[in-house]
């Protein structure tokens, strides 16, 4: 049985609902147990509980949040050099597009890579001219069909990434690479 953590910070909002769109796409793989977890209320043993971590941030100028830096910094400090292979992804809500949430989703990025994560982006478009390369990214909340599925899809990889390498359920890797042989925009 796989184990995933969503973790996320959000003020108003809009990244916890993107947070619940994640958790139910990593719900699609067969075996998942599902954490998840508002920053405020996330400790350093959910962390070592999981497998796969999707960390949701609001854009704030353009990076994470103080309140997941700080976590970063203080909750999962001890934890440094115990948790490398877990497997982490990014998501990340802002005021616009082109308000840095991309920026956002790779400041998230460093601070996994940074404690040994193994971090993944997503070459699917979940429309035209809409895709989620280093996360998923939403302008406001999640409402379009796109915008929902980009969520649900870096859940669903997530879990499938834990799946194939920590219960060896590697036939799953296949579904993943579908490039349909001509590029997609
Ligand atoms: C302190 C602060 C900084 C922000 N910085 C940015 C920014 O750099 N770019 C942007 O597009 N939106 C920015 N926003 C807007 C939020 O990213 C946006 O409202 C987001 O949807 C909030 O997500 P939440 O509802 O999960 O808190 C900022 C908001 C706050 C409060």
């Amino acid at each position: 049985m796989g184990r995933v953590l969503v973790l996320y910070d959000s003020r108003t909002g809009n990244t916890e609902k993107m947070a619940l769109l994640v958790a139910e796409g990593a719900r699609r793989v067969e075996g998942m147990e599902i954490r998840i977890k508002r920053v405020e209320e996330a400790t350093k043993e959910d962390v070592l509980w999981c497998e796969g971590m999707a960390v949701g941030t609001p854009t704030n100028m353009g990076i994470v949040s103080w309140k997941l830096k700080r976590f970063f910094d203080d909750v999962m400090g001890e934890l440094w050099g115990q948790i490398d292979g877990k497997i982490g992804c990014a998501f990340s809500s802002s005021g616009g597009w082109g308000g840095g949430s991309e920026v956002a989703c790779l400041s998230v990025l460093y601070m996994l890579i940074n404690y040994g994560f193994l971090v993944f982006g997503l070459t699917d478009y979940t429309d035209r001219k809409f895709t989620l390369h280093y996360g998923a990214v939403v302008a406001g909340e999640p409402r379009s069909e796109e915008e929902r599925e980009a969520c649900l899809r870096l859940g669903k990889r997530l879990a499938q990434f834990v799946a194939a390498l920590y219960d060896g359920r590697k036939e799953l890797l296949e579904s993943i690479r579908s490039f349909p042989g001509k590029f997609p925009w």
